[in-house]
């Protein structure tokens, strides 16, 4: 029985040590969406707000299991001690234990109240505004056209911004709850479905900022990933000019072949869009007119290389369970003349490779 008890505490003391070490790993500042290593002023501001509270949380902590441990060992009982006196009511106590809680909570809710309006309110209303939609599972980012006369510039799951600069943000969903992250830029703010929210952010530093949807919005919920691209003024407003070009003609026949599919039989043009194709006016997925010009694919998923667009094609599902090209995209009749429940699996090789060609000539 005795061997048991210490069996288990030693497997006790071998878990507590593990989940200890995870926990101080996931501090890391290294760690590409740590929170502790800020780039912006709004996230910089709620880390000032983090280490307030945790102080006045430590203060708090250290005062009352202080104040426990002192008592419990200075006025323990000993032997030969009577009652202990009878005391009713003790008015500098009392008093005490009254105004030092309020002092502490005025600590944390002077800076808790000044942050919430400082991050609420953008410092530059005249900013460049970006519209942020969330789909289960992918964003969609809507930039004003360069020129202001054109259509809005649409992309997906890379947000470009220029560094040093405040950019406003809209935030909208088209079907549940999400939420918009960007760890080392700016906190958590609810993607609600019909009732715009919005937040400002700035990076201090151009680079490649990692970003997730940080509320469950379904089984693909994990996959929701974005990246915010900082860039300098003039490369962001170069960006911004190429994204806002119509899509050409590929040069090449095989690219050629899957344009005809994209717009054909493989149905493409009824859930995506390329500006310039007569067909593809789909608002379901994401816009395509530049998808090559993006690092990945797939919300963050892959990496944009031919290898994994091939593997996209043919089975989304095994990519981002439960999305919508794997569920009911690309429904058409099969060789029997039946309707296939997992369509891209009717997509010969052939087809695939003309696919993934003309997908990648989209820059
Ligand atoms: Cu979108 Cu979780």
């Amino acid at each position: 029985m005795t061997r048991m008890i210490h069996h288990s505490i030693r497997h006790l003391g071998v878990a507590l040590s593990i989940l200890l070490i995870a926990l101080l790993a996931a501090c890391t500042p290294s760690h590409g969406q740590s929170t502790f290593d800020t780039v912006g002023p709004v996230a910089r501001s709620q880390l000032v707000l983090f280490y307030w509270i945790f102080w006045a949380a430590v203060f708090v902590f250290v005062t009352v299991v202080g104040a426990l441990l002192y008592i419990v060992i200075r006025y323990r009982r000993k032997p030969g001690d009577g009652d202990p006196p009878q005391v009713h009511g003790h008015k500098p106590l009392e008093i005490a234990w009254t105004v030092l809680p309020a002092i502490v909570l005025a600590v944390v809710a002077v800076p808790t109240i000044t942050t919430i309006f400082d991050n609420a309110n953008s410092p530059d209303q005249g900013a460049l505004t970006v519209d942020v939609v969330a789909h289960q599972w992918w964003w969609e980012f809507r930039y004003p056209h360069p020129d202001e006369s054109g259509n809005e510039v649409v992309t997906a799951n890379e947000l470009h911004i220029p560094v040093n600069e405040v950019v406003n943000v809209t935030l909208d969903s088209l079907d549940v709850l999400h939420s918009f992250w960007i760890p080392k830029i700016a906190g958590k703010v609810d993607v609600v479905p019909n009732n715009a929210n919005t937040m400002w952010i700035q990076a201090d530093i151009p680079g490649e900022y990692l970003g997730q949807c940080a509320e469950f919005c379904g089984v693909a919920h994990a996959h929701m990933r974005l990246r915010v691209i900082a860039q300098p003024r003039e490369e962001f407003d170069a960006w911004l000019a190429a994204q806002a070009l119509p899509a050409v003609d590929p040069p090449d026949p095989l690219a050629l072949k899957g344009k005809a599919l994209f717009e054909g039989q493989a149905q493409c043009f009824s859930c995506h869009t390329v500006s310039g194709l007569k067909k593809a006016r789909g608002l379901i997925g994401p816009n395509l007119t530049h998808v090559a010009s993006r690092g990945h694919i797939a919300a963050g998923e892959l990496e944009n290389t031919q290898f994994n667009l091939r593997q996209w094609l043919k089975d989304p599902n095994a990519v981002k369970p439960g999305n919508i090209m794997a569920r009911d995209a690309l429904i058409y009749k099969d060789a029997d003349g039946g309707y296939s429940p997992l369509p891209n699996e009717s997509l010969s090789e052939a087809q695939v490779s003309a696919l993934v060609s003309y997908l990648r000539t989209l820059e």
